[in-house]
């Protein structure tokens, strides 16, 4: 379990605005969220995800066709272990990078066969209190030529992310513009936001 993050991870952050930790979690704990994930997801608990907040909800499918179910506290023993890792990096980035962050918020993510988000930012236009932005890939089998990579649109390149599992990708929510290219398989993530309050 992440005890300790990896000194790269601040300084990734701090440097460029992006991370990718490879690893970061047990293998058990990567292999029971997708379990959970897709148990949840049987049971048709996920719902079409929307863009914009509160009232501004609507869903858009031409922007985004993944669906969603947010983590609650006592879901699931492994949820539960993921919300307490990610308090834990909350209180260290804290430490680390004075940010400030005191709450997080966490949703599974299914893209089936086919589904995209278009290139966005991840704040909304009425809220800045997203600061840092987690995807942990959940996809134990994932191939080359699958698709559904994480591209990030950097001020000097274009990076393609492939949503390997036992991936955690960390970048600053208000500078880092992104989009998930459509995928040819289901594709399943934890996607969650390290937040200050309003
Ligand atoms: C999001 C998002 C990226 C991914 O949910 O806002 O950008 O790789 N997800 O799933
Ligand atoms: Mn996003």
């Amino acid at each position: 379990m992440s005890t300790t993050c990896p000194s790269s991870l601040f300084a990734d952050l701090a440097e460029k605005s992006w991370s990718i930790q490879d690893g970061f979690f047990t293998p058990t704990l990567i292999q029971q969220l997708a379990e959970e994930c897709q148990r949840q997801q049987d049971q048709g608990l996920l719902r079409e995800a929307g863009v914009g907040r509160a009232e501004q909800f609507t869903v858009k499918k031409t922007q985004r066709s993944d669906q969603i179910l947010w983590l609650e506290n006592g879901m699931s023993a492994s949820t539960d272990l993921y919300l307490a890792e990610m308090d834990k990096l909350r209180r260290r980035l804290n430490e680390h990078c004075f940010l400030g962050l005191q709450e997080s918020e966490n949703h599974f993510a299914v893209y089936p066969h086919g589904a995209f988000y278009r290139k966005h930012l991840d704040r909304f236009r009425d809220d800045d209190s997203r600061i840092i932005s987690s995807v942990l890939y959940l996809n134990s089998d994932w191939k080359a030529g699958h698709g559904g990579e994480l591209r990030l649109h950097l001020a000097d390149q274009v990076l393609d992310i492939e949503p390997v599992a036992n991936r955690l990708v960390l970048f600053i929510s208000a500078e880092i513009w992104h989009e998930v290219l459509p995928t040819e398989v289901e594709r399943l993530s934890l996607t969650g936001w390290l937040k200050q309050r309003k």
